[in-house]
């Protein structure tokens, strides 16, 4: 009898433990609540991305320096890594993705290396050349803070939202985005800039100072006036008359032309009025983002699986590169938008549509493109620069999809 109750006892531990077992295979990925996307898979190209950024094995990168730069940003046309310098807007992102690794594994190492790359953007916080402050320390030290608690990331944050605003021109109620072609623009403004504000808006909540946030709606309902369309689309960039406030010109620089939609820029639109409204509450910025999302989403050029071509209205499709970094962008500010918006399950069915989309039919093979996790983004076509290559944004907004799926 004792020897049946053992083998029934060592039964049902057998089988709790088989159920545990399947619950965190689940949890990581195939099939679980990462959708398909393998998180060993992730870690396995991010090691490798690790590991080559530490050799130096690079390409030239944008500044044409070969030795200084320290973070991943594409690869080169020869397939080399190219390393950039803090100074880059890209520089917070590759600290970012191994933040985000931390919150999706939970492991140790990703901490580390999390904390050496972020540290090392130590002194942007004083660089007020344009407004990528923003992507560089909020990517960076905001994730840090976050996750860690650690106050020493306070002080870094603060000092970066100070220099963000004092790009702030009073007369325009806009954060000056560029300081480069100054004989053409005044007070360029691009719609990228509105991912910024979330530094400010963190900013009054640490310090409980309200200028950071009323700098921060001033510019977001600026660029609700001035940089949208009927339909919901923006335009890239909207020159302001530094005295008048009054818009010179409302222009492209790296979408297809003055009047298309550039992919990505009404990517940056939808993320950055979804989180506009998280921290002000103020329905116009909801509404502002349901349209951006509907005018996305419903758009007769969005390609079936979900992944848009780099420009709404470019001239060539089907034949035109995709642009990966914008939908990994739509995705991740569509689950955000879900949980405020009252068509919550059709944007969370859409943001899993494409980031099943995007793992499944866009990612870097294993072992291959350096180490980055997916391939097919474009940073400027008109430039002919980084068109259908890996770009460490486009990973960032992955990842930061799936721990937002996750949540
Ligand atoms: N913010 C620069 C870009 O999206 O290319």
């Amino acid at each position: 009898m004792k020897h049946f109750i053992f083998r029934k006892n060592a039964l049902y531990s057998g089988i709790i433990l088989i159920m545990v077992v399947a619950l965190i295979c689940s949890c990581r990925g195939s099939g679980g609540e990462t959708g398909s996307a393998d998180l060993d898979a992730i870690g396995d190209q991010l090691q490798l991305l690790d590991q080559n950024v530490q050799s130096g094995v690079v390409a030239d990168s944008e500044a044409g320096d070969r030795s200084d730069g320290f973070v991943p940003r594409t690869v080169g046309e020869d397939g080399t890594l190219v390393l950039v310098k803090g100074e880059d807007w890209t520089s917070g992102f590759f600290p970012g993705v191994l933040w985000y690794m931390v919150e999706l594994t939970g492991e140790e190492t990703w901490r580390d290396r999390a904390e050496y790359y972020t540290r090392k953007l130590e002194n942007q916080q004083y660089n007020k050349s344009d407004h990528d402050i923003g992507f560089r320390m909020f990517c960076s030290y905001g994730n840090a803070f976050r996750l860690t608690g650690e106050e020493g990331y306070i002080p870094v944050l603060v000092q970066s939202a100070r220099t963000l605003i004092s790009r702030f021109y009073e007369n325009v109620g806009c954060i000056r985005s560029w300081d480069f072609n100054r004989d053409i623009w005044q007070c360029p403004v691009i719609i990228d800039n509105m991912m910024n504000l979330e530094l400010l808006f963190w900013a009054s909540g640490q310090t409980g100072d309200p200028v950071f946030h009323d700098i921060a709606v001033s510019h977001a309902l600026t660029t609700m006036k001035h940089h949208f369309r009927d339909d919901y689309s923006s335009y890239h960039v909207v020159d302001y008359d530094t005295i008048t406030g009054i818009p010179r010109q409302k222009v492209t620089h790296q979408g297809y032309a003055d009047g298309s939609s550039w992919a990505r820029g009404q990517a940056w639109g939808l993320y950055g009025f979804t989180m506009t409204y998280r921290y002000t509450k103020d329905i116009r910025f909801l509404g502002q983002a349901e349209g951006i999302a509907d005018y996305l989403l419903g758009h007769p050029n969005l390609p079936e699986d979900g992944i848009p071509y780099w420009d709404f209205d470019a001239p060539g499709m089907p034949d035109e590169p995709r642009d990966v970094s914008a939908a990994a962008i739509i995705a991740s500010a569509l689950y955000e938008l879900s949980t405020y918006s009252e068509k919550a399950s059709y944007y969370r069915a859409e943001a899993d549509r494409i980031l099943e989309n995007i793992w499944t039919g866009y990612r870097s093979p294993a072992g291959k493109n350096s180490g980055f996790i997916l391939d097919h983004s474009v940073g400027s076509k008109p430039a002919g620069s980084e068109v259908d290559v890996p770009l460490i944004y486009a990973d960032y907004y992955f990842l930061e999809a799936l721990v937002r799926k996750n949540r």
